[in-house]
């Protein structure tokens, strides 16, 4: 369903839940990363873009102090009561909520009551950002709401400290910044340093970005992530650098004798991992898909086994895609997001795109016994306010 389609269905469901019209309708996508994995948070590039999936929220005033949500997704309601200090509770969805007020009354804005009801067709923990987006479609709602417009830096910043403080998660910045500063037609190669994008325009036709859902998630998720965060930092104090982004491969070598094996093979993903982002978008802008299929493929194989956040079933989904090969279509695949489980991504040819899907979803499914979801997606816009 295209996105004005989407928002006029949320609108009714807030018409018949609330008895009035939504004064407010705004949206915020999911993200796909082609490639800068686990380098976010090292000060590295990445370079996602947004999908033509989103978070959307429809709201109004209610002229009273407390927040009415309602979520079209899983059915469920929270309240969130205004004149006391916003803290995490449950339904844990509404964290994300909680936390962006959170942020908005830190910068000294007052919110006033609302109700609202959100609704996403981004897919939930499939490693695609649906926290970053509704942490951005709350944001971008309250910006409406409160008339307190934020830079989009800030903006990005202030969703992902909601996401750290209310969803517990130490998460880099890649998502948020997608969510925000994503435009239609474009990659956005992000400096986690600098905090400064560079637009790729990703517009011929011939070229397809396709994600295959695995529809696992292995628990753990959380406490493998800080742990890689932490494994990440070990390694910049061993190599007496800021970041991982500061240390080379000659560095890395030198330093083998002082650092234990798992640490030298985290840096060592991360330091080609932030090569590979940079040669990728060199090739993207000269539209050498086979090149840039080789670094999907380099990028996937280090997640694997240095890093080691990949699992059976995305390895799989590489593994097919690679037989299907570029005879059948397809330049490059690798797992996409935090990992252990969620998407992996592909950069295949627009004709066989429909072959291509067909034959991934029937090998996987007979040997996982799993159904995946595999959809195309052009590059999408970021957030932005529809009413
Ligand atoms: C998750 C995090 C991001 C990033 C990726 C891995 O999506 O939210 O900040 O670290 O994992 O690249």
């Amino acid at each position: 369903m295209n996105l004005e389609n989407f928002a006029a269905e949320t609108a009714g469901k807030f018409e018949r839940k609330f008895k009035r019209k939504p004064e407010w309708i705004v949206a915020a996508p999911g993200r796909v990363n082609l490639i800068g994995e686990h380098t976010d948070y090292n000060d590295g590039f990445v370079f996602p873009m947004g999908i033509e999936r989103y978070t959307v929220i429809a709201a109004a005033p209610n002229n009273s102090r407390t927040i009415q949500l309602l979520s079209a997704t899983n059915g469920g309601t929270a309240t969130i009561d205004l004149t006391k200090p916003i803290i995490r509770g449950e339904p844990s969805w509404a964290n994300y909520v909680r936390g962006v007020i959170d942020g908005f009354i830190k910068k000294g804005q007052s919110i006033p009551g609302f109700d609202a009801v959100l609704d996403s067709n981004v897919p939930m923990g499939g490693g695609l950002s649906s926290s970053a987006a509704l942490e951005v479609a709350t944001a971008t709602l309250l910006e409406e709401a409160t008339g307190f417009k934020l830079d989009p830096v800030e903006k990005a910043l202030l969703a992902q400290k909601a996401e750290h403080d209310f969803a517990g998660v130490p998460c880099g910045i890649m998502d948020q910044f997608t969510s925000v500063m994503a435009k239609k037609g474009h990659l956005l190669l992000l400096d986690c340093r600098s905090r400064t994008t560079e637009l790729v325009p990703l517009t011929d036709p011939g070229i397809t970005i396709l994600i295959v859902n695995t529809n696992v998630k292995h628990e753990l998720t959380g406490g493998e992530y800080a742990k890689r965060r932490a494994q990440c930092e070990k390694a910049a104090s061993i190599l007496g650098v800021p970041s991982l982004r500061s240390a080379t491969m000659p560095m890395l070598e030198a330093a083998r004798g002082r650092m234990d094996d798992v640490i030298f093979r985290r840096a060592r993903h991360v330091i080609t991992e932030i090569e590979r982002t940079l040669e990728a978008a060199q090739e993207i802008r000269q539209s050498h898909w086979s090149q840039v299929g080789k670094l999907m493929y380099a990028s996937h194989l280090s997640l694997r086994d240095d890093f080691e956040v990949s699992c059976s079933e995305l390895d799989l989904v590489v593994d097919i895609a690679r037989e299907i090969g570029e005879a059948g279509g397809v330049y490059g695949c690798r797992m996409t997001g935090g990992g252990f489980g969620g998407c992996t991504v592909a950069l295949v040819q627009s004709g066989l795109s429909g072959q291509i899907t067909s034959h991934i979803g029937r090998v996987y499914q007979e040997k996982t016994r799993i159904e995946p979801a595999i959809f195309s997606s052009r590059p999408g816009q970021g957030a932005m306010v529809l009413k």
